[in-house]
């Protein structure tokens, strides 16, 4: 499979827009880097569905820091790093946890209401691989909290300017001005990028100085997720097709425990910070099966929680386990978990007094575009924060609650860099208009819907928690014949974002296959039949340090 982007040159010029920072995504990544971009310059924030439409507005368990003793920044440190399986980065690790205080303290004073215990600290919760109770939290509700305020305080800035339903569908490099841009170019430049414009249906010419890529994450790809149907991986893919530097993409994290409920997409999620409280899992017939797996038991890391369950279901053939949840106090559930309680209720089940049905499902990317410690991806002016982002932090596996906390660190420390680069760099006036010459409209939906589903059901079936090489080059033969049918289709359409979203989703699908494949190991999140040892991890050139 050969990703790229086309070049679509065009002369009108009234569908073009200049300015200093572009923000590609209105998740936490995304806002809080531009809430602080503002201070120095115009910003616009395109975003492709409604502004909240966001896996941050998902987010239940909540955002790990360190805020008081007994915990300490040492502690935190050594928990990424185990759940990471080796493969994180020290360095990178240290600095967002010793930043995390800061950033929680900032997101407080944008007006995010963190739950506090009655003396006046922060109520701290545990989830799985957390050594202490550091995970600060909203009720179940805490990414809609946070979401809410950032995007208040972005309403509410003059220097903001916000674009709902405006897709970005290629970033703009030297490709579009005629050059010849191969993955070993030095120096590859971004200018911008092309958006779908709803208000015109076409595709407009966004010129920027500095663009950051904060698109989220991919959970699409698979058939269950707990993930909005926005996270079809775009910035990944745009990046790639740029040729610009994705790596990890074989780390996906599967969440333990979405509620069992076939009809329900995106999957319902029954927090982690359930089991922090308490509750275990277990089969149908009430035995708690994690201790024969892992002696932590049910909050044992999130890979090892998700193959056991996977491995439960797959010798007792059945579609679910169980999570009692009788075993937290009832007020506490009350309290903590009212989202969940009234979630169930709605679908007959009482979690007071029923255990749930629970199955895993697609949750998070913990590979992504390659990017430093200043959020710099491997192309000149282009910045990426949050999901779509692979920094080190999570190695190849995520520590619960640690990808918000990601997220703000490094748009924070990506708009510090960038308000300095942005000195030295001028708009780049070249930049062709997108082409629509040679294209019709295309009236057949169906070979996008149905294509979206086919890759679903690859991915969930050959690329899921466990893999081996057949079923890996299984999925990558099938999915080379829906790549072809589908860029045939895209050379000669009037764009559409359905087009774009499953170009991408084929583009993702096609990297987590092709690093799978290259992994020839068992690592965190990454499980191979074929190679079910771990290797000596200074020996392997695909580690990711
Ligand atoms: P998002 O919040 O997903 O925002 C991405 C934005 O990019 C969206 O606005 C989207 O519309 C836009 N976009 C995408 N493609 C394009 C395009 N082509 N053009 C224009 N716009 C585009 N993490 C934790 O740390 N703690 C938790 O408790 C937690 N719970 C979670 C619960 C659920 C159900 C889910 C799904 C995730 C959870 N996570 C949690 C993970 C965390 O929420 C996400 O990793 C994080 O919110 C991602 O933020 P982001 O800003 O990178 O992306
Ligand atoms: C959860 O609440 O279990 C999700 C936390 C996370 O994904 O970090």
């Amino acid at each position: 499979m050969h990703f790229q982007s086309y070049l679509k040159i065009i002369s009108m010029n009234d569908i073009r827009k200049k300015v200093d920072f572009l923000v590609i995504g209105s998740g936490v990544a995304g806002l809080c880097f531009a809430l602080k971009a503002a201070n120095y310059g115009k910003v616009c924030i395109v975003t492709k569905a409604k502004m909240d439409d966001t896996s941050t507005k998902y987010a239940q368990g909540g955002v790990a820091a360190v805020m008081y003793s007994p915990d300490t920044y040492e502690k935190h440190i050594e928990d990424t790093m185990i759940a990471g399986d080796e493969l994180s980065d020290r360095h990178i690790v240290e600095l967002t946890i010793r930043e995390s205080t800061e950033r929680i303290m900032e997101l407080v004073e944008w007006g995010v209401d963190f739950d506090k215990t009655k003396s006046g600290k922060f109520a701290l919760a545990k989830e799985g691989g957390h050594s202490e109770f550091r995970v600060l939290h909203h009720k179940d509700v805490t990414g809609l909290e946070i979401e809410q305020k950032l995007i208040k305080a972005a309403q509410q800035n003059p220097n903001i300017e916000i674009m709902e339903n405006a897709l970005a569908v290629e970033i703009i490099t030297q490709h579009h001005l005629g050059v010849t841009v191969s993955r070993r170019t030095p120096d590859i430049t971004c200018y911008g990028a092309y958006i779908y414009n709803p208000k015109t249906k076409k595709v407009m010419t966004i010129l920027s100085k500095i663009t950051m890529m904060a698109t989220g994450g991919i959970g699409t790809v698979y058939g269950n997720t707990t993930n909005p149907t926005v996270a079809t991986g775009d910035g990944i893919a745009m990046v790639y097709r740029a040729k610009g530097a994705v790596r990890g993409m074989e780390f996906v994290q599967f969440h333990p425990t979405s509620l069992y409920n076939p009809s329900e997409r995106p999957s319902f999620l029954i927090t982690e910070a359930m089991r922090g409280a308490g509750a275990i899992l277990k089969n149908k017939d009430g035995e708690e099966f994690m201790r024969k797996y892992d002696e932590r038991g049910s909050l044992a890391p999130r890979d090892i929680v998700a193959r056991a369950i996977d491995n439960e279901m797959k010798i007792k053939g059945i579609d679910h386990v169980y999570l009692d949840t009788t075993l937290i106090p009832k007020h506490e559930i009350f309290t903590h978990f009212p989202n969940i309680y009234a979630k169930c209720l709605s679908i007959g089940i009482d979690p007071t007094k029923e255990m749930i049905p629970v199955v895993p499902a697609a949750h998070y990317s913990c590979g992504g575009i390659q990017v430093d410690e200043w959020g710099r991806s491997s192309i000149l002016h282009l910045y990426a924060s949050g999901e779509c982002a692979s920094t080190g932090l999570h190695g190849a596996n995520r520590l619960a609650s640690n990808s918000l906390l990601e997220a703000l660190v490094f748009s924070h420390r990506a708009c510090l860099n960038a308000v300095e680069a942005i000195k030295s760099i001028d708009f780049c006036d070249e930049v062709p208009d997108w082409d629509t010459e040679g294209t019709v409209l295309n009236e057949e939906m169906v070979l996008i819907t149905q294509s979206m589903k086919e890759v679903q059901m690859i991915m969930s079936s050959y690329v899921g928690i466990v893999r081996s090489n057949l079923r890996l080059q299984r999925a990558f033969d099938r999915l080379d014949i829906i790549y072809k049918e589908t860029e045939e289709l895209y050379k000669r359409s009037i764009l559409i974002p359905e087009i774009c979203e499953l170009r991408n989703v084929i583009n993702v699908g096609y990297l987590i296959i092709r690093h799978a494949m290259e992994r020839k190991e068992s690592r965190g999140l990454h499980y191979s039949l074929d190679y079910p040892e771990h290797t000596d991890v200074s020996q392997s050139k695909h580690d990711m340090l």
